[in-house]
């Protein structure tokens, strides 16, 4: 029986976090699946949040899955801490569910030379302070200053993210962060989506301020996490196999996919629940 890693998103965006994923681990089993007849999660409450993605953790146990990876940062920073400390220990206390902010938070420092860091997510992962609370354990002298930046999902979603339009809200974000806090130089991309921004995002940003997209971080934080876990690495199996899960349209999904991971894809319907 396969016993794969799980990757998990509300919707699309996961996929550039697992594209990285597979290019630097290619050799293990993983299974992906997309939300999307739920999605957005960006402006969801805490409890349903926890609701979605505890619903969708659970599948993933179902499907043999040892470890999964909230490829997402909304359900990272509203729902992760709630299903390792109170879910996991009564339904799989031998299973693991990790994120995508504290691998982000570890490493940051290694990026600014000003201390000063911008956070750009969904109004979820803006409202619940995760980053800065992860940023600051690890990095206390870092300023972290965050904005939520709603249009840039839409955008990316409809396939508008390289239209005037796109530009437009891509300028009036950065304009807003950056004229609160001229000191940044590095803004981190904490949605799953922005990467697919970020020539535009590139564009508007004033020489010498950097961007950061999770996809490498994630994937080199997973490496170095299973290399300290040889007991989780080794219930892991290692065929090199891909599957795609959605809980909506597949052939929707199959069409926006290949936009995220940077190839094609056959996903096939989940049933959650
Ligand atoms: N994948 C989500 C994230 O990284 C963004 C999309 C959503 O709002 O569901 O925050």
């Amino acid at each position: 029986m396969s016993r794969p890693i799980g990757i998990f998103d509300s919707g699309y965006g996961g996929l550039t976090v697992f594209r990285s994923i597979a290019k630097l681990l290619p050799q293990y089993d993983y299974v992906y699946l997309g939300d999307n007849a739920r999605a957005p999660y960006g402006n969801r409450s805490f409890d349903t949040v926890h609701q979605y993605t505890l619903e969708c953790v659970e599948w993933f146990f179902r499907m043999g899955c040892p470890l999964v990876i909230l490829a997402c940062n909304t359900a990272s920073a509203k729902a992760l801490r709630t299903i390792q400390q109170h879910d996991l220990p009564r339904i799989a206390p031998e299973k693991r569910v990790l994120g995508v902010i504290r691998p982000t938070a570890e490493v940051i420092g290694s990026y600014t030379g000003t201390n000063s860091v911008g956070v750009l997510g969904t109004k979820g992962t803006i409202n619940s302070g995760s980053y800065e609370i992860e940023i600051n354990k690890f990095f206390p002298e870092i300023t972290v200053h965050q904005l939520a930046c709603p249009m840039w999902v839409p955008l990316v979603e409809y396939g508008e993210y390289k239209t005037e339009g796109a530009d437009f809200f891509v300028r009036k974000y950065l304009d807003e962060l950056l004229t609160k806090a001229p000191d940044i130089d590095t803004i981190l991309l904490a949605c799953t989506h922005y990467p697919l921004l970020t020539g535009l995002i590139e564009k508007h940003l004033p020489a010498g301020v950097k961007t950061i997209s999770q996809g490498p971080i994630v994937a080199d934080s997973l490496a170095d996490y299973l290399q300290r876990h040889p007991e989780l690495e080794q219930a892991i199996t290692r065929t090199g196999s891909m599957r795609f899960y959605t809980t909506d349209d597949t052939a929707d999904f199959d069409n926006h996919a290949s936009t995220f991971f940077g190839e094609k894809v056959r996903s096939e319907l989940a049933v959650i629940g």
